[in-house]
């Protein structure tokens, strides 16, 4: 289940770049035939226009998250808008019919969310074993950081069924849907960058390898010692991981932890290898409850 290793080099796609293996362009007119499908379904069903094509633009939006390059995603959100100007249809649309589509993409993505990560959710088993990896004691407060629809909360109350799970998510649509998904944690609609982790004994984050060495530095300024950071699939450029869970193929979970009984460590590259092979993850909660070691 477990395996000590130096880190793999940093993945240079986000997520979900790695979502769709359909041969291109397959992905991208499967998606335009989907949105078309749902607006032309919706019309049928006496929606009016601007709501009809909305969802479809939506759809196709929604979709793009799946491609693997930039371009990708833009041609997947661009077919349906362009075909359906192209098809004489548009002008029958009031002109703002144009802005709302806009406003929900903008809504369910605001900007600060793209610059790290889109959504896409962590894989229903790629924490197991995280206890035994990274024992923690009842009550520790657990964050996952960025935590889209909860699905990485989930995986978290798997793992830790005492621990006390935060969210923090800056889409609002998205932290309200997992408020609800999520209701044994405390789900919050805020930056995840603003936020002070020094009472977190663990910080979770599926986010994109760009952000590693931001989230890294954060982790080790305001973590407690012994306190731990987790990223799921991209390590921490220039950093060797105190311990790594593979408990999904091609799904390693990476494991940074505080040093104990050190000062703060202001940059990922002032920060000492730890002892990787030797790891005993003995960890101290900060919210002072008991420790406990576990094996590495
Ligand atoms: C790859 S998804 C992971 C979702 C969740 N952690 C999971 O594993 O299922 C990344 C999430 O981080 C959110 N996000 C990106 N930047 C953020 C920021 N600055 N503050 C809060 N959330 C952010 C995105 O909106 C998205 O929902």
């Amino acid at each position: 289940m477990t395996a000590m290793a130096p880190p793999a080099p940093p993945a240079s796609t986000a997520p979900a770049a790695r979502a769709v293996a359909l041969p291109w362009p397959l992905p991208a007119l499967l998606a335009w035939a989907a949105a078309w499908g749902l607006a032309l379904g919706l019309l049928r069903l006496g929606m009016a226009p601007a709501l009809a094509l909305s969802a479809g633009l939506v759809l196709g939006g929604v979709a793009a998250l799946a491609g693997r390059t930039r371009w990708r995603r833009l041609l997947i959100a661009g077919g349906f808008p362009v075909s359906l100007l192209a098809s004489g249809w548009a002008p029958a649309l009031p002109a703002a019919g144009w802005l709302l589509p806009l406003a929900l993409l903008w809504l369910l993505y605001p900007q600060r969310a793209w610059r790290d990560a889109p959504l896409f959710p962590t894989p229903a088993r790629a924490l197991d074993g995280l206890a035994r990896v990274l024992p923690l004691p009842d009550g520790a407060r657990v964050l996952d950081a960025g935590c889209g629809l909860g699905a990485g909360l989930r995986a978290l109350r798997g793992a830790y069924p005492a621990a006390r799970l935060e969210g923090h998510e800056w889409s609002r649509p998205l932290a309200l849907a997992c408020r609800l998904r999520c209701r044994d944690a405390r789900v919050r609609r805020t930056d995840l960058w603003a936020e002070d982790w020094s009472g977190f004994a663990l910080v979770y984050l599926f986010q994109r390898p760009e952000s590693m060495a931001r989230a890294h530095a954060k982790a080790m300024r305001e973590l407690a010692p012994g306190a731990w950071l987790a990223s799921l699939e991209f390590a921490v450029p220039g950093v060797r991981p105190d311990a790594r869970l593979d408990a999904l193929d091609g799904k390693p979970v990476w494991l940074y932890r505080r040093p104990v009984g050190t000062a703060a460590v202001a940059a990922p590259a002032a920060r000492p290898a730890a002892g990787v092979a030797s790891m005993k993850a003995s960890v101290s909660s900060s919210t002072g409850a008991s420790q406990r070691s576990g094996r590495a």
